[in-house]
Order: structure tokens, then sequence, then C-alpha cells
């Protein structure tokens, strides 16, 4: 092989299959492939492939066609999951200040992590309300994602030490055990972070979603940039009218919505409020 040549791939891979691959995802989770993430879903299929014992991606398209249950794993395998504990750490600020402005006798403060991975942000939200309220906040948080394994993950509360460097001693010995034994190098999430969070699956494209609104704030943050304009369009109108009047939408750092919705504006750091009249 000339040093010019592509490395051989393992798989038999076309643009074709490219293309079909995209699609499907797109259709179903509402995710848009650029071009230049061919390789990538090479990689992240592949590895599928290698577990089911085929030999090209026009095969796995096929079974994919036919097994209905591959459709979660294929999800799974093409979502990128990034995530840390106080991600964009003023978010968590805004959620606590908006904790201690609002708390009233009998106030119970609703809310919903939209994209939630492996429960990083969840749990940093529930860590921001037991700071701004003290023990047993009444605050309850549902925290969804598309990706089941990511979900299992954020379940088990369970993470390597070094995804929690950044959060400060104080943090880490209030919020966190650090593990002995078999569980040396890891933290778990203390009981009374956790039991402020709850799991499930959502797929943020599926026609119904099963939540009980009102939300006092939903934070739909680094998903979005996923999505096209139309898409992204589409979720913030069925979005906005989950908040209570006054909620708050948070987004990440690198999405801006107020020329997408009219529903919203811009009230802090990619933070916005129901505008007048919007809410349900
Ligand atoms: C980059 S992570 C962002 C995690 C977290 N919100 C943060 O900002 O740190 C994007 C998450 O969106 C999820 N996702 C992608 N498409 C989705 C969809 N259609 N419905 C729900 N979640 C989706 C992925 O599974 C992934 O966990």
């Amino acid at each position: 092989m000339s040093a010019h040549q592509e490395p051989r791939r393992e798989f038999e891979y076309r643009r074709t299959d490219f293309e079909a691959i995209r699609r499907k995802l797109y259709q179903c989770a509402g995710i848009s492939m650029a071009d230049s993430k061919q390789q990538l879903v090479y990689s992240r299929i592949a590895r599928r492939l290698r577990v089911l014992g085929l030999a090209s991606f026009s095969d796995y398209l096929d079974f994919l066609q036919q097994h209905d249950e591959e459709l979660e794993q294929f999800i799974n395998a093409l979502t990128t999951n990034l995530t840390a504990f106080f991600r964009e750490a003023h978010h968590f600020d805004t959620l606590a200040q908006y904790l201690r402005q609002h708390a009233a006798p009998g106030r119970r403060f609703q809310l919903w992590c939209a994209a939630a991975s492996t429960g990083e942000e969840p749990y940093s939200m529930a860590i921001a309300a037991l700071e701004a309220l003290g023990d047993n906040p009444p605050v309850s948080i549902h925290a969804t994602d598309i990706d089941s394994r990511v979900l299992a993950q954020a379940a088990g509360a369970s993470y390597p030490i070094e995804r929690v460097k950044e959060i400060g001693s104080q943090r880490l010995k209030r919020f966190f055990l650090k593990g002995t034994g078999k569980n040396a190098g890891r933290v778990k999430v203390r009981r009374e972070v956790r039991q402020l969070v709850r799991f499930s699956q959502l797929n943020l494209l599926a026609p119904g979603w099963p939540l009980e609104p009102p939300y006092d704030l939903i934070f739909c943050r680094n998903v979005m940039i996923y999505f096209d304009k139309p898409t992204q369009a589409r979720l913030l109108d069925r979005m906005v009218p989950l908040l209570a009047p006054g909620g708050l939408y948070i987004a990440g750092h690198s999405e801006s919505f107020s020329h997408v919705s009219k529903r919203i504006r811009l009230v802090g750091k990619t933070t916005y409020q129901v505008a007048d009249g919007s809410a349900a």
C-alpha cells in the first residue's frame, strides 16, 4: 500500500451507506450529521457490526430494517454524550438564585433536564438546589435522554474520581462518597442528591412526551446544536408552554434562540424567559 492510499477498512462502507445511516438518524432522533462525520459514523457503527458478526454496512442496514430492537443500539452508538459536573457553571448560579427568590411555604419546584446524558448535569442541578434551599429541598428533577446506555450510567450515580476533580473539596465531601475496595478511584453521588432526580428515556422528537408540567426551569443544553433550525423551532414551540409563568429555559453555550422563537426572550447568558402571554 502506498503512503497516499486510504487504509483498508475492516468492513465495506460506501458513501450510500453513510447517506442511509444519516437519513435514518435524522428521522428517528432529529440529529443532523454533517458530511465530515463519515469516518466517525464508520467507527461507531463498526462496533455494532463486530457484535452482530456482520460483514458490511449494507448488511447492517438490512439488519436494522428487519430488527426493530436494533434501533436503540443504533441511536446509542451515534449520540455524542459529552458532559461534566457544573458545566457552564453560571447556569447553576441562575438556578440557585431562582429557587431562593421563589421559595415560599408549601412551594414545590419542578425542573426538567432534557438531555441528561450520564447524569452529571441533573446531579449538579440537585446539588445547586441543596445549596440554595438546605436539606430536603422541595425540588423534583426529571432527567431524560434518548440514549438508554447513558441513562443506565446516570442512574448508577458512580463516576471515576477524575470526573469530580474540578468541583472543589467542599462539594466533594458533602455530596459524594469515596469508593473503597473494588470501587477505589470512584465516587458515588450521595443519596440526598440522588433522591431529587428521576431518570427516564425520552426522545425529544417523539410526538408525545410523558412529562408532568409545569416546570420552573428547563435545562436543555448542548442538544439543540445537533438539530436543524426547523426542528429547533418545533421543539421550542413544544417546550415553552411547559414552563410555569416566569419560568426559565436554559440553553447551551453555543445555542441561541431569540431569532428562532418569539415565545421566549433572552434574560441572561443563554438563559431565556417565557415572553408575556406565551406560557400555558
Ligand atoms: C452533548 S450531550 C449534552 C449533555 C448535557 N445536556 C450537557 O450539556 O452537558 C447531548 C445529549 O443529547 C442526547 N440526545 C440527542 N438526541 C436526542 C433526542 N432526540 N432526544 C433526547 N436526547 C437526545 C444525547 O443522547 C446526549 O446525551
